[in-house]
């Protein structure tokens, strides 16, 4: 049996009959760059989230890149965030002239350890950068309480976790803005690069709108120096039709979850993703700990099982940021989880006898 990771294919039969003709409107219209579907999806999406406001933009790193703009992140100030994420994280706020500040994982839940936030606050600190890593929110309320007490802004990476609830609340109307990503493999998927930025306060969202177009508010009448970075228009159609689905296919990756969960439970090899009290998992991955991962991988690569390792070296051993000074052993919680994690599929349209296969092979190679 071949299981993948991630079969979009699948996905395409359930929303086809929508999607196209949502496509072929755009067409018609022929308003292909932030035309009617893009301001339909951004009042959608923060309906959605429970923000006042929404601003598509080309893909999640910008609506990072964007949001810490607008945050006002100068050249050299400092932006606390995990070394536990995809390199967009970090690599935005490089991109912008801050300064990545990592702070260690808890080890449960693969995201920032809130404890360990305030020792690492210095007078250049910025923004406090949460990433919601794989589908669950990290620990907001400390780390909101952490940032008004130190005055810092509060940007929350929701570019894995999209419809995931901390205390009742949607992720990315948390704290002063929140950047998602509509890559393809993302649990809302466009069909292409797009993103976007939520948030409550108008000025802030004025502000990303005036930088994803040149900084212009009247054409050719530059007030900032901005990027050009605008949804298509196409991939807001598309979005649009599957916003609607979301829920039930967040709904159908919980139903997965909790079958790995109970299998894997009794295992002592194997670490299941624990969701936390007040928590809604979204399971953009399901990521297991497990003993001897890279046999595990092998092994399920060759029964034709799909798997990935997100990520398999923390950003502070990164090549590209060797000059910001991190040796190996900085943050342990970080790197052991590097050695340590596997996603397996996940994915809504996975069916049971597949996820059967997936847990039998976990189990055989165990039991070897
Ligand atoms: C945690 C995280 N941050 C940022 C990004 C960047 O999003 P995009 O690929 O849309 O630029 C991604 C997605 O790949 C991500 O997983």
């Amino acid at each position: 049996m071949e299981v993948k990771l991630l079969d979009l294919t699948r996905q395409w039969k359930t929303i086809k009959a929508e999607a196209q003709p949502a496509v072929a409107a755009v067409f018609e219209d022929c308003g292909f760059v932030l035309g009617k579907p893009v301001k339909d999806l951004e009042v959608a999406m923060a309906d959605y989230c429970g923000a006042t406001g929404a601003v598509g933009v080309a893909s999640g790193t910008d609506a990072l890149l964007l949001s810490l703009r607008a945050l006002g992140v100068e050249k050299g100030e400092e932006v606390i965030t995990s070394p536990f994420t995809f390199f967009a994280t970090a690599g935005a706020i490089w991109n912008v002239g801050g300064r990545p500040v990592f702070v260690d994982i808890d080890p449960a839940t693969f995201n920032i350890d809130a404890e360990k936030i305030e020792a690492a606050i210095t007078p250049r600190t910025r923004v406090i950068m949460p990433v919601h890593l794989f589908g669950q929110t990290a620990d907001m309320d400390p780390i909101l309480e952490i940032a008004e007490k130190h005055g810092l802004k509060v940007l929350e990476d929701a570019a894995q976790s999209i419809g995931s609830e901390y205390k009742g609340k949607r992720s990315g109307a948390l704290g002063d803005l929140g950047a998602t990503s509509f890559f393809p493999s993302k649990n809302l998927g466009g069909a292409g690069d797009g993103g976007m930025v939520v948030g409550k306060a108008e000025a802030l969202l004025e502000e990303i709108r005036l930088l994803r177009g040149h900084g212009a508010k009247n054409r050719y009448f530059h007030d900032r120096v901005g990027w050009n970075s605008r949804l298509d228009s196409l991939q807001a159609a598309v979005l649009g039709v599957k916003l609607r689905y979301l829920d039930r296919w967040s709904a159908m990756r919980r139903e997965h979850a909790a079958a790995y969960d109970e299998a894997f439970l009794p295992m002592d090899e194997v670490v299941p993703p624990p969701v936390l009290d007040g928590c809604t998992h979204i399971y953009n991955q399901y990521t297991i700990r497990c003993r001897r991962r890279d046999e595990l991988q092998a092994f399920l690569t060759k029964a034709g099982v799909g798997t990935a390792i997100y990520y398999p070296l923390s950003l502070h051993e990164q090549e590209c940021f060797r000059s910001l000074g991190y040796a190996h052993g900085a943050f342990p919680e970080s790197e052991r989880a590097a050695a340590e994690v596997l996603s397996l599929p996940v994915y809504p349209e996975l069916t049971s006898a597949e996820q059967d296969y997936v847990i039998a092979k976990v189990k055989e190679f165990y039991a070897r």
